[in-house]
């Protein structure tokens, strides 16, 4: 069965023909990083209109790059949240009139159990069960997942998500949007010992996350550093671009390796965007060796956010042989 996927929650396009039985054929995405940064972020109207733009000729880039035409899709799977509104409607409008006018099943798709899903386009696979440490610019969640729809939610942000606190201090160094990656570039030329930065809820005994406070006390920080000598240095800028980066994979590992002792699993599986991060992987494959465990990360291009993610959860979910495609909302909001 070859599923067509489309992607549009946020400020990436993404559309990806998988099959199910032979996997990833073809994936294709826009970025808007480039039209956004001059905003400092993404600004939803521009992205609902960069999606219209870009979602009918990337369908016809990965038909074409998969040799197949639209007569050889046999269902259509999209994001159907969470997201930006008019963004999730051009991917669904888009993903519901391709199956309309062909008499296709059309599949929603949680955006998070694309990601969640995602680590298993890679090779290695994880097999089930695993615990699954999702870290985006939206949502910071620790789950237990059994098996294709079996998900618990174990743990979560308790207010800004792990990518969030990335943006927001690389926004308060004066770094651009997306902050991770640019604030991860910088922190490579910083001391991250030279200045003391919080681990929010790093003992606490759950498995929740805290990150507004650290972007306080990076704000603190600057604003006491400019007191003192005006503009920042670049020094000052790198060491504390890794001290904040630091801070949180300390706090993101920490209640990894919890969550592996609480439930006594040997697989770790690392998805969304902040997944990309080098000394977060480097830190977890430290950790699980150590407590004789697997850590399993997506392909680097497909950590943040891509089409390819939601047909292939799409395509898990027909091998699983669930009837039920309804949507997975309450796994990921609902502690059981
Ligand atoms: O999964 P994603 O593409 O979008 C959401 O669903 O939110 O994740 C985007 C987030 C952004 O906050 C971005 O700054 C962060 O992932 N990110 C990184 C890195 N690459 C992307 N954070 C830290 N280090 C990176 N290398
Ligand atoms: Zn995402």
């Amino acid at each position: 069965m070859i599923i067509i996927g489309f992607e549009s929650s946020c400020d990436e396009t993404g559309v990806a023909l998988v099959c199910t039985e032979r996997g990833l054929l073809a994936h294709a995405l826009h970025s808007q990083v480039a039209m956004h940064q001059e905003y400092g972020g993404v600004v939803p109207e521009l992205a609902s209109r960069d999606h219209i733009r870009r979602i009918l000729p990337l369908t016809r880039e990965v038909l074409a790059a998969a040799g197949m035409a639209a007569g050889d899709v046999d269902a259509v799977a999209y994001t159907a949240g969470p997201g930006l509104a008019g963004a999730l409607l051009v991917g669904a409008s888009v993903a519901q009139s391709f199956a309309w006018a062909r008499g296709l099943p059309a599949i929603p798709i949680h955006h998070l159990e694309g990601h969640l899903l995602s680590p298993l386009l890679a090779s290695p696979r994880p097999g089930f069960p695993f615990v699954a440490l999702l870290v985006s610019g939206g949502h910071t969640q620790i789950m237990r997942v059994d098996g294709v729809g079996a998900y618990q939610l174990l743990g979560e942000t308790l207010d800004d998500a792990a990518g969030e606190a990335f943006d927001k201090t690389a926004k308060l160094l004066g770094l651009g949007y997306p902050g991770g990656p640019a604030l991860s570039r910088l922190a490579q030329q910083g001391v991250a010992t030279a200045c003391e930065l919080p681990r929010p809820m790093l003992h606490s005994p759950d498995l929740d996350f805290s990150f507004s406070g650290l972007k306080t006390a990076v704000m603190t920080r600057v604003k006491s550093l400019e007191k003192a000598g005006g503009r920042l240095s670049a020094q000052q800028r790198a060491d504390l671009a890794a001290a904040t980066e630091a801070a949180i994979v300390d706090v993101l590992a920490a209640k990894s390796i919890k969550a592996m002792k609480q439930t006594g699993l040997k697989r770790l599986v690392v998805a969304g965007g902040v997944g990309a991060n080098s000394h977060l992987r480097a830190r977890l494959g430290q950790a699980m060796a150590k407590l004789n465990g697997e850590v399993f990360f997506p392909p680097l291009d497909l950590c943040t956010d891509n089409g390819a993610m939601i047909a292939f959860a799409a395509a898990m979910r027909v091998n699983a042989g669930l009837a039920d495609l309804s949507d997975m909302r309450h796994a990921f909001t609902v502690k059981p």
